[in-house]
């Protein structure tokens, strides 16, 4: 293992550093932890030769200096882990993070002592062998994200100490047995992500002191049993995407300690009990897809912590109780899709924090409110297909932050209000269509630079298609048909670019795209002034408007995001005063401790003040390279547009950081510390002296064409494991692209940038906040319409990045013609006549037959990352089997 990544540099300098070591008198272990460390190649066990005491993660207790614990999360380790069971002192194991794969060794079964079991986040397979339920001491035990297999172990049942049990994320089948509800101290319940069929215990619960049920994502069935709310002390239950019926038990009321109830994607009916009032730390309800009627009860208005409600797609009837506008911290309110009645419920527009109101898919009449959007933080209001009747008010100008506006198929009726262009923020929507509107369109609608879907189609608006609208600089997607609009369609890219269906049934249009030509308005209807929008302007374009966004989410998203996901972590604590005089370091840490003689902070600064130590600029940071005192090489890397309330989000930040730094993953250029000045935010990383991906590939001006076609697939492979890693951990990369890929000192692949990628929660849908990024070329086409970084986009992103390593060609280029960029040039190149050889980069694939069948198979690969359908891209973890198979054959 050469490589420069993570852990290694680390280990070089410890052992620079190591001197002698007294000699210890009884070693007990000695023989299993020498072999062990041969087995398992720990690099810097080798250094401490003289008691394996000393060596990192292992703890010693004992007369005779018994290993008791060893804890080796994150270490990049493989290997068989068969001799740890001849540790007979061990109390604490801890594997996890590891690349361990085969058979959970039966004979770890022999640890007697043990108390403490991890080995999740490992490739282990096969059955959970039956003897750790030997272990009758045990209190915890993890072995979530693995293959494992077939049925839970019956054996287990004899763990009866067992606190927490976590096995979720794995291929798990059978039901839940029985015992499971006998074990008497059982706290923590963790099975999601399996197959798991069958009921749930009906005493689950009834004997021990429940406080996490997480059972999200299996194929479980029958009724939630009330015995899971007997002893009050819940704190989290989820138990979306089952099989699940019945009704939700009237007990939850014993639960005050429960925050997150999230039943959703189920088979439940009946009504929701009154005593969910008395769950008073509740703050996220999410039901959603069930078959829950009656009457939304006014009692969620005891839930003062309530944040998210998700009640769509059940069968609600009635009206929506006033008291619900008690809830001041309420930001997500979405009841689409059931039978609710009455008037626009105003009472709702008094939780001060709302940011989405989904009423749409519902019966709710009367007529919109002038102060819809007083102190409003709305960003997406939702109210289509109701029965809303009643003028649009004007006082929708006032929603500023909305980023989508839903009011199709209603009975609105009066013209358009010039205010709704004081919206700027305008961004995913705005579908006014199926209504009875009339008047003209007002001009006012250009100012919304940012709109990318506009449909204002099946009204009875009149009078032309105003030219200010070519203002709409965003703008994929119109629908104006079904009007009684009459003239000529402005000369506009996203107007020509449209199909014809989106202007027809208004009888006296004209022009492109339309047939009829607009010989009444204009001498000549076709020629040259009629130039379309080139397609880099079109990509510019929706690039920024995307790029906007960017910049209002990433940077400072990062922390606000965070904060608002952390809301219920304690305020934050502002550290250090910061000072404005030259630059005075706020604060600053170094994550290696080995590092910490060699990096010096004033040094580091110094560099981003002199622009000839500039390495790079990207969409989020300017990198500069610096030399320390010690002779140390950094890459430090100065964040942009950092505003200063992120200084206020500073602790907040550096815990994201440190976290990030503790990735150990030999892909992952993960940051190694960090200096804060003013409301300047530099994050230091080692130095890559092979530069990036993309410099490689493009950059004719440095070492020439780069001819070596192991070594691109090398770089693939590596790119694939850190982003496979990533999504292993529930990262999602916020701009994958060949610039943002690192090469190291022997070209092994380090994706860079991972700081500004966000921590989602795949499992908490509706919850998780949209934003959007990444590079020209590199975006996937859904995000335009999604706004939502995905795990698909990601797959969609390296595709391209495959793309460019088989042709050595950019991901937009204009040689590709107008509108076409590197994934459509390749998709359509069996449409146009052209073999693969004509596409792959000739000088490669031409080496040699072995080379010409690797790339064959990798652009295969590729063709599957950059599906236009996002659900039909593969998953990272396969597309890394896919290039391993490709790279080992
Ligand atoms: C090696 O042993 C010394 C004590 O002799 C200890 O201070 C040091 O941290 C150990 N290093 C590692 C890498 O375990
Ligand atoms: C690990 O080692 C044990 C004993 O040396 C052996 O029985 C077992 O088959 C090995 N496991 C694997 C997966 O190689
Ligand atoms: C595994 O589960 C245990 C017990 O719930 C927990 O303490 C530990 O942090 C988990 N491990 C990981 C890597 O999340
Ligand atoms: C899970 O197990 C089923 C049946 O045992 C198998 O068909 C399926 O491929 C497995 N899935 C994964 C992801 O291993
Ligand atoms: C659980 O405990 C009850 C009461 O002690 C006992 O009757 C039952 O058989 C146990 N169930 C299992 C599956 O062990
Ligand atoms: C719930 O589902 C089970 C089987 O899945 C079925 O036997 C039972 O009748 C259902 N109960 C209700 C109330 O629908
Ligand atoms: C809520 O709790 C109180 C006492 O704590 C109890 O009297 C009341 O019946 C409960 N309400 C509901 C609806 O369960
Ligand atoms: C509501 O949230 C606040 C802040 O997180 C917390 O301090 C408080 O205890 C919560 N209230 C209840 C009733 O849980
Ligand atoms: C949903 O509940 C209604 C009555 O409340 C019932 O008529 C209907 O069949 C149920 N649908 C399903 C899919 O269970």
């Amino acid at each position: 293992m050469a490589s420069f990544g993570c852990c290694c540099f680390a280990l070089l300098m410890v052992s620079l550093l190591l001197g002698s070591q007294p000699a210890t008198a009884q070693l007990q272990d000695q023989p299993t932890m020498v072999a062990l460390q041969r087995e398992l190649m720990v690099a810097d066990w080798e250094l401490n030769s003289t008691s394996y005491c000393f060596w990192r993660g292992v703890t010693c207790g004992g007369p005779n200096q018994a290993v008791e614990a060893l804890d080796l999360p994150r270490r990049n380790l493989r290997g068989n882990i068969s001799l740890i069971s001849e540790l007979m002192s061990l109390k604490r194991l801890d594997l996890s993070g590891n690349s361990f794969h085969g058979s959970i060794p039966s004979s770890l079964g022999n640890l007697a002592m043990l108390k403490f079991l991890d080995l999740s986040m490992n490739k282990f397979e096969n059955r959970i062998p039956s003897s750790l339920g030997k272990i009758r001491d045990l209190i915890s035990l993890n072995l979530s994200n693995n293959f494992l297999s077939g049925e839970i172990p019956d054996e287990l049942k004899n763990l009866e100490r067992l606190q927490e049990l976590q096995i979720s994320g794995n291929n798990l089948t059978g039901s839940i047995p029985d015992w499971v509800g006998n074990l008497t101290d059982l706290r923590v319940v963790s099975a999601y992500e399996n197959s798991l069929v069958g009921v749930i215990p009906r005493n689950l619960g009834s004997v021990s002191q429940l406080e996490v049920v997480n059972l999200h994502s299996n194929l479980l069935e029958g009724a939630i049993p009330e015995s899971i709310f007997k002893s009050g002390k819940l704190q989290v239950l989820v138990l979306t995407v089952n099989r699940l019926n019945g009704s939700l038990p009237k007990s939850l009321g014993n639960c005050k300690g429960l925050s997150s109830l999230r039943i959703g994607n189920n088979q439940l009916a009946g009504s929701i009990p009154a005593s969910i009032g008395n769950v008073s730390s509740l703050t996220y309800f999410e039901a959603d897809n069930n078959n829950l009627s009656g009457e939304i009860v006014p009692e969620f208005a005891q839930c003062l912590n309530l944040t998210l409600l998700n009640l769509a797609s059940n069968g609600f009837t009635g009206t929506i109780p006033e008291r619900l506008g008690e809830l001041k911290n309420l930001q997500e309110f979405i009841v689409s899709d059931n039978s609710l009645t009455g008037d626009f419920p105003k009472s709702i527009l008094r939780c001060r924090n709302l940011s989405k109101l989904d009423l749409s898919d519902n019966r709710f009449n009367g007529s919109l409110p002038e102060d819809l959007c007083s102190m409003s933080r709305l960003q997406f209001l939702l109210l289509d297909h109701n029965s809303i009747s009643g003028e649009i008010p004007g006082g929708i100008g006032n929603c500023g932050r909305l980023l989508e506006l839903q009011m199709g198929s209603n009975y609105l009726t009066g013209n358009i209000p010039p205010e709704i262009g004081k919206i700027k923020n305008l961004q995913i929507a705005l579908n006014l269509s199926f209504n009875h509107l009339r008047g003209r369109l007002p001009q006012e609608l250009g100012r919304l630079d940012k709109l990318v879907s506009l449909d204002v189609s099946n009204n009875q608006l009149s009078g032309g298609i105003p030219s200010e609208l070519k203002g709409m600089l965003s703008l994929i997607e119109v629908n104006f048909s079904n009007n009684q609009l009459a003239g000529p369609i402005p000369i506009f890219g996203p107007f020509q670019k449209s199909p014809r269906s989106s202007f027809s049934g208004n009888k006296d249009l004209c022009g492109d795209p339309l047939e009829s030509n607009c010989g009444d308005y204009f001498g000549s209807a076709d020629g040259s002034d009629r130039h379309r929008v080139s397609y880099k302007i079109v990509l510019a374009v929706v690039g920024s408007g995307l790029a906007v966004f960017v910049a209002v989410s990433v940077i400072v998203g990062l922390f606000m995001l965070r904060e608002r996901q952390e809301m219920d972590a304690k305020a934050v604590v502002v550290a250090g005063e910061v000072v404005v005089t030259p630059p005075q370091i706020a604060a600053g840490n170094v994550f290696i401790e080995s590092l910490m003689q060699a990096i010096d902070f004033d040094s580091a600064v110094k560099a981003t003040l002199k622009d000839s130590n500039k390495l790079s600029s990207g969409t989020f940071s300017t990198v500069y390279k610096a030399v320390m005192p010690s002779g140390l090489v950094l890459s430090v890397k100065k964040l942009k547009s950092v505003d200063r309330s992120v200084v206020h989000h500073q602790n907040k930040m550096i815990r994201e950081l440190e976290r990030l730094g503790n990735l150990c993953h030999a892909n992952l250029m993960r940051p190694i510390g960090y200096v804060i000045y003013e409301d300047v935010a530099l994050l230091l990383h080692h130095h890559m002296p092979n530069g990036t991906l993309a410099q490689l590939l493009h950059d004719t001006t440095g070492t020439g064409f780069d001819s070596n076609w192991p070594r691109r697939l090398s770089i693939a492979v590596g790119v694939a494991e850190g982003l496979a890693f990533l999504h292993h951990i529930a990262i999602i990369h916020l701009d994958i692209s060949s610039g943002n890929i690192f090469l190291d000192a022997d070209f092994n692949a380090l994706i860079g940038e991972i700081e500004i990628s966000k921590l989602l929660d795949p499992s908490k849908g509706t919850a998780s906040i949209s934003a959007v990024a990444g590079s020209f070329g590199y975006i996937p086409p859904e995000y335009a319409y999604t706004m939502q970084v995905t795990v698909p986009g990601n797959v969609y992103s390296f595709g391209v990045v495959l793309l460019e390593i088989l042709t050595s060609r950019l991901p937009v280029d204009e040689i590709f013609g107008e509108g076409i960029d590197l994934v459509k040039w390749v998709h359509s190149a069996s449409g146009r006549g052209e073999t693969p050889e004509q596409i792959m980069d000739a000088r490669l694939s031409t080496v040699s037959f072995a080379w010409r069948k690797q790339m064959l198979a990798v652009l295969k690969v590729a063709m599957l990352c950059t599906d236009s359908t996002p659900a039909k891209r593969p998953k990272m973890k396969k597309v890394l089997e896919m290039l391993l198979e490709v790279k080992e054959n």
